[in-house]
């Protein structure tokens, strides 16, 4: 959706539900066609919980298929390159579905759904995909100002209300935990890499070579160290094809936050109070019990 204007009445969704995950009641009730979305055995799903990095992972990946070609991967908006396969705008405009569908192969997807709510037919064509983790504290910070901005996402409320909402799950897109840790434990049986925003943070060039071996791909030293620097956080801000500015101002409103926001690691000491951060740890250990992914709060 490349258009300035959107023809349609701009205001915040319902939330609905599939099988007990908050999703938008647009999406709910195109979900039996999502749901039936026939995937191919080329495809290439890229796969986050909502602010973990995906718009980054997105173009670390074009820069990739493209051979670090940079004309190549400003050819279109983030959203146009990658279908985003649950996502519907509106009832008058192309779905993610739409999208994908008139996109030739091979095609490289998006998606924020967690494990269980992926169409089969991914799992059916042992397609490869790539999950992307981001630590729960710079999540929720980077999804509360995510409402904010974004005039179509529910309302967040204080910083204090959304925090609730985010521990509890009651976000779109659903718990943090479940998402990271059913697309964990998903890795062991399907051709996923499971990636962390704070390690490509850290060593871009050692995560984005994991990319490459993923994806069977060999890049020469000249291009890889391209696309380590077209993929830094200062250049992919201002990127108009990346960035976000490419949505109308009426849906996302960048005075309010950029899109682009910080892309630091950390950035939750910032607002999360003693309490909550307390509040935060005890559930934390209570939900990861017992499962061996780890995460980095800070660098
Ligand atoms: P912040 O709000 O913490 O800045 P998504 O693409 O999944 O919506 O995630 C958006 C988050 O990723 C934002 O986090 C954004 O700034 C960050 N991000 C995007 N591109 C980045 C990059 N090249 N380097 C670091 N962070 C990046």
């Amino acid at each position: 959706m490349n258009e300035t204007k959107v023809d349609w009445e701009v205001r915040r969704y319902e939330v609905g539900e599939v099988e007990g995950i908050p999703l938008t009641k647009i999406i709910c009730d195109k979900w039996d066609k999502i749901w039936a979305f026939q995937a191919k055995p080329d495809d290439l799903l890229i796969s986050t919980y909502a602010k973990a990095g995906t718009t980054w992972i997105q173009e670390i990946v074009d820069m990739i298929q493209h051979d670090g070609d940079l004309e190549k991967c400003k050819r279109a908006s983030t959203y146009e390159r990658h279908p985003f396969i649950e996502w519907v705008f509106h009832e008058n405009s192309p779905t993610g579905l739409d999208l994908a569908e008139a996109m030739p192969s091979p095609r490289t997807l998006k998606t924020h759904l967690p494990v269980q709510l992926v169409p089969p037919s991914f799992w059916e064509q042992n397609c490869k995909i790539i999950y992307v983790a981001r630590n729960a504290k710079d999540n929720v910070v980077s999804y509360y100002h995510f409402h904010r901005m974004n005039q179509i996402m529910p309302e967040p409320g204080t910083w204090e209300e959304f925090f609730e909402k985010y521990v509890t799950g009651k976000v779109l897109w659903g718990s943090w935990y479940d998402h990271v840790k059913g697309w964990w434990d998903a890795k062991d049986n399907h051709r996923i890499l499971y990636l962390f925003f704070e390690d490509i943070k850290e060593n871009p060039r050692r995560e984005i070579q994991k990319v490459l071996q993923f994806l069977g791909k060999h890049l020469e030293k000249e291009v890889l160290d391209k696309i380590i620097h077209h993929t830094q956080f200062e250049v992919m801000r201002r990127n108009p094809m990346a960035n976000y500015t490419f949505l109308p101002p009426e849906i996302l409103d960048h005075s309010i936050s950029p899109f682009m926001r910080k892309g630091t690691v950390g950035d939750w000491k910032n607002y999360f109070t003693v309490a909550q951060n307390e509040r935060f740890d005890e559930e934390y250990k209570q939900k990861m019990a017992g499962t061996s992914l780890t995460f980095r709060m800070e660098l």
